[in-house]
């Protein structure tokens, strides 16, 4: 849902830039309301009848209709399926970036529905990665400080070293101080990626993480996405067209027309 995408990338920009909300932030992401403790045998992601609907003029589309799984700590599951049958949508909804129409996601037993969206974004920056089907780089930000933002945001003191060694793993060291626009389109998806690692999440979701890259380049993000779920335990939950990304995981999902093929 791309609409929802940009608001998202504008909020992180404008974070950034004005101290007040910055500290808000800051706050929020250390805050432990209610509910915050995983609940100890919860699920990684518990996904319940997922409904997804949108009005448009003369008619509702549905987009997703009673989808429905669990997702174990430290599994790795593609979700595969034909252009259009739901697949970035459903992704946005299990990281809170969009609300469903009807169902629930849960992430560590914690409701998103029982959030608002400050709740919502603590949740994201304390235990969710996310990389874009589009990448969703703040133009305005180099390469080096698109990747430090995150860690900004949760308040990180260190901030440079992290991102700089991130960057190098992704084969990026010596484009720190470009801009998105002076990256081709696989530079982008890396420096998304290296975005999403660099807070060492325990849910990462990626949309066709290896969508752009060469057949070299995509191995290496394919091992380096699997090291992070081998060493940190990273739960991982791929959307990809690459069946031999889709093979690497433990587990596959189907979609069909917005609907789960059992
Ligand atoms: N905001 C929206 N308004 C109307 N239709 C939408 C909206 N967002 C998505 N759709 C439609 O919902 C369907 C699913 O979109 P989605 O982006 O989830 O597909 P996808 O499986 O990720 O496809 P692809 O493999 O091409 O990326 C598409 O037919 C799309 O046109
Ligand atoms: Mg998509």
């Amino acid at each position: 849902m791309a609409d929802s995408i940009q608001v998202h990338a504008v909020r992180a920009d404008s974070v950034q830039r004005d101290p007040v909300k910055r500290d808000a932030s800051r706050r929020g992401a250390n805050r432990r309301g209610p509910g915050a403790a995983p609940a100890v045998n919860a699920p990684a992601l518990r996904v319940q009848d997922l409904g997804k609907r949108v009005a448009l003029p003369g008619q509702e589309l549905t987009i997703l209709d009673g989808v429905g799984f669990e997702i174990a700590r430290g599994d790795t599951v593609a979700i595969v399926g034909a252009s259009g049958s739901g697949k970035s949508t459903l992704l946005s909804l299990m990281a809170g970036l969009d609300s469903p129409s009807s169902g629930s996601v849960a992430l560590d037993g914690e409701p998103l529905s029982a959030l608002d969206e400050d709740g919502r974004a603590r949740v994201r920056g304390e235990k969710v990665g996310f990389v874009f089907q589009s990448f969703q780089l703040l133009p305005s930000l180099t390469a080096l400080e698109n990747v430090m933002l995150p860690l900004e945001l949760r308040g990180d003191r260190e901030v440079e070293g992290p991102a700089k060694a991130i960057l190098d793993k992704v084969g990026l060291g010596q484009r720190l101080g470009h801009y998105p626009r002076q990256l081709s389109g696989g530079e982008q998806q890396r420096v998304a990626l290296a975005r999403a690692f660099v807070t060492r999440p325990s849910l990462l979701f990626a949309d066709e993480p290896t969508g752009n890259l060469d057949t070299h380049t995509g191995q290496a993000i394919i091992e380096l996405l699997f090291e992070l779920n081998a060493d940190a335990g990273t739960t991982l939950v791929l959307v990809t067209h690459d069946e031999h990304l889709a093979q690497r995981c433990g587990r596959m999902l189907r979609l069909d027309s917005g609907r789960l093929v059992p």
